[in-house]
């Protein structure tokens, strides 16, 4: 907690009185120098900071540093002003929790905001004060390396999610000791990269835009996100950077953001790259014009600005606006009264609650995908020996995934150490390596490990993508497993042990056929520094999985993109469908294909659906209901049903509410998540769950880009994922119509 009363904060000005006060008393250079953000390696930083040259660091975490820039910035520059000291604290510190996209299959937002608290704390006690987080880029393309940091493909589930990360990371109170300030990134669109290549372009019409890839935004804008970042990608012909519609016109003008937008790294400079502006001056007025308030790495602004204003090309009072918005942004995070870090008042990193935390997190995150008569969990009665398979069972780094500056494999808990500790003198765990590693396509160790496997009752194979196949420029145009891991699991099936395949990666991978030769898949992402523990008490039956898809897993590479949430086509293909290649016969009239909108070879279903996750239970959903069929605009609605624990196995289930307009003036999905809840449920236990529907979540961006809400028919559906089949339906009235 900062040191000042009640009474004192209450007769102290406001942060906005504050910054135009002290706004009032800086000169051209010090404007400026307020908008640059510089890495923490720039030439002669203390010299810059002490001429009020440097408005933010990023990338230094040692405290003695971060304090001795601090006292530079406060007690050496004229001005005194405290530095923004930015880092990327994606998915934990030095307690590295499961990838975002991991933590999105929890569905479950105390417990993500309960992770980016810890981050924060963590992060903070090194001196950090801002972390260039959440992602929520709706991304619906698996090649995307960056599908990794993203919550996943829908607009609802990611605005829940990223809102708690917000929450998390600034704390009840960003001033208070241990909370740092969110970063809302990347604004805007980037998920949507052509090919699901990183940096590329995007075109999305504005109102998928705002029905989809804004929604987030708004959302971590509504939780009271400090700070947003600008994209990479060209957004319909303008580059995200230097785009006014997105940072003027939407963020500003239309949600009253009142806080502070960065570039990303070099954004400004690469507006020229793009084809945008003609060189870095250029750039730096369509920047500044377009609402980057500060200018990440590349020194556009420091060089340019001043000329610029000089010639009139941008006014100061732009500027100041600028200014305003950093100095708030310090104000807001309590950097005047408390510039400097002690570490000491804050818990230490890696405490063990925080381990515990993080553990919950890997638990709720794994995915089981298939179990086949139960082969999970393990039976310690009838299991004595374990054969464990892959490099990535046994890798402390490999388990963190991508965005992991200051996590160290050192502190990781892996499967092979958590399986032998969890099992004792009960089990004997055995393990070998498969392949030299997972991208390998040597079979040198196969026979090894099959041998090791035939001599087991149970085989346990880690298989997946290594830290590095996934995150920022780490695309793949075929996502299937790497090297010869469906070679080394078709060798190890060939012994008739139960084989279960436990998957690490940083995206949906298209398992193909491998998914028919093993007996179970615990899909656990990168699962972090208690990856092993979590996977271990899963696998042993101590835990029952619970996590759902918070991304659609396509049966083959050429589907993608493939969403849930997708329009329906004038021929959406059904059943009935052809849906193999195979079958088509050579001499038939074309139309004896359906005619529909399917891939010969693939169909049109996915491997898995968005919302879909296996239970060591058995859930059951029944007993649809709503409050009112019919119902008009401005009120609200209960849909309900029994959700019946049929298995003999406590265990939670997450209930999704789906909602489908059957007709729109822009047609709407064929279906939209509105709602979901975790609901624990012992073994034979059934519950009611209820959501409430508001005619506003049934509201979208028009033609005329405005939000409506149209009176007509609906579907609605509760169940375990997006292909649930207990449905109702209501009729909604136009407002006037009541009565
Ligand atoms: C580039 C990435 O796009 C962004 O997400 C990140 O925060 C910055 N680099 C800073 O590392």
């Amino acid at each position: 907690m900062s040191s000042m009363s009640n009474e004192q904060r209450e007769t102290m000005p406001s942060c906005e009185e504050r910054a135009r006060e002290l706004l009032g008393r800086m000169n051209l250079a010090e404007k400026i120098g307020q908008l640059s953000q510089v890495n923490c390696d720039f030439h002669e930083l203390n010299e810059a900071i002490r001429a009020g040259g440097i408005g933010s660091v990023l990338n230094e975490v040692n405290v003695d540093r971060v304090n001795e820039l601090q006292h530079v910035a406060v007690n050496e520059s004229r001005l005194g002003i405290p530095l923004l000291i930015g880092r990327d604290v994606i998915h934990g510190f030095k307690t590295i929790f499961p990838i975002p996209l991991g933590q999105a299959a929890s569905w479950n937002p105390e417990l993500v905001q309960q992770a980016a608290a810890i981050s924060a704390a963590e992060a903070a006690s090194t001196g950090v004060n801002w972390t260039f987080a959440p992602m929520i880029d709706i991304t619906r393309d698996p090649r995307w390396g960056r599908i990794a940091e993203s919550l996943g493909e829908d607009p609802v589930l990611c605005s829940q999610l990223g809102s708690a990360m917000v929450r998390g990371f600034q704390g009840a109170e960003p001033a208070e000791v241990g909370s740092i300030a969110a970063c809302a990134k990347h604004f805007a669109g980037y998920g949507a990269a052509e090919g699901g290549l990183d940096y590329n372009t995007t075109n999305i019409s504005e109102h998928e835009l705002r029905n989809v890839y804004l929604r987030p935004f708004k959302a971590a804008l509504d939780a009271g996100v400090m700070t947003f970042m600008a994209a990479f990608n060209d957004l319909n012909g303008v580059p995200a950077s230097g785009n006014a519609f997105l940072m003027k016109q939407v963020l500003r003008d239309e949600w009253d953001f009142d806080g502070m937008v960065v570039s990303d790294w070099d954004s400004v400079h690469q507006l020229s790259v793009h084809g945008y502006t003609e060189g870095d001056r250029d750039a730096a007025l369509a920047a500044a014009s377009a609402g980057v308030d500060m200018e990440m790495a590349s020194r556009t602004y420091a060089d340019h600005l001043p000329s610029l204003i000089e010639a009139g090309a941008i006014a100061e009072q732009d500027i100041d606006q600028m200014v305003h918005n950093v100095l708030v942004t310090k104000f807001r995070l309590g950097l005047f009264e408390n510039p400097f870090t002690d570490p000491q008042a804050l818990p230490p990193v890696l405490d063990a609650a925080y381990l515990e935390v993080a553990k919950r997190a890997a638990v709720e995150s794994c995915v089981l995908l298939k179990n086949s008569e139960e082969t999970l969990p393990l039976d310690r009665g009838q299991v004595s020996r374990i054969a464990l398979i892959g490099t990535l069972a046994n890798d402390g780094y490999e388990q963190l995934g991508t965005w992991v500056f200051d996590g160290e494999a050192l502190h990781s808990q892996t499967c092979l150490e958590a399986l032998q500790n969890l099992t004792g003198d009960e089990v004997e765990v055995h393990w070998a390596a498969g392949l030299e590693h997972p991208r390998s396509y040597q079979h040198g160790k196969i026979p090894e490990a099959v041998e090791l496997a035939a001599n087991c009752d149970a085989i346990v194979v880690v298989a997946g993508e290594e830290s590095i196949l996934s995150g920022e420029a780490h695309c793949r145009a075929d996502i299937g497993l790497p090297g010869a891991q469906a070679e080394l699991i078709a060798a190890l099936a060939e012994t008739g042990k139960p084989l279960i395949l436990v998957v690490m990666a940083g995206r949906p991978l298209t398992l193909g056929n491998v998914i028919d030769r093993v007996d179970a898949v615990l899909y656990a992402w990168h699962p972090g520094t208690m990856g092993g523990p979590a996977i271990a008490e899963l696998l042993l039956g101590e835990q029952s999985p619970s996590g759902k898809l918070p991304v659609t897993f396509p049966a083959h590479v050429g589907q993608i993109p493939i969403y849930y949430a997708h329009k329906n086509t004038g021929r959406p293909p059904s059943d009935d469908s052809i849906t193999h290649i195979d079958n088509i016969d050579g001499g038939a009239a074309q139309t004896s294909l359906g005619m529909s909108a399917f891939h010969l070879d693939t169909g049109f279903r996915p491997a898995f659906p968005f919302g879909f996750g296996l239970s060591y239970a058995d859930f059951e959903y029944r007993d649809i209901e709503i409050s009112a069929n019919r119902w008009r605009i401005g009120d609200s609605v209960e849909i309900s049903a029994t959700v019946h624990n049929r298995g003999s196995r406590d265990a939670t289930e997450v209930a999704q509410l789906y909602v489908r307009d059957l007709v729109g003036s822009v047609t709407r999905p064929v279906r939209e998540l509105k709602g979901f809840q975790r609901i624990p449920l012992l073994a034979g236990e059934s519950r009611r769950v209820s959501f409430t529907l508001t005619s506003a979540e049934l509201a979208f961006f028009g033609n005329n880009m405005n939000s409506i809400t149209e009176p007509g028919r609906f579907e609605a559906w509760i169940g375990g994922d997006s292909t649930a089949t207990l449905g109702t339906d209501f009729e909604l009235l136009a407002a006037e119509s009541a009565g």
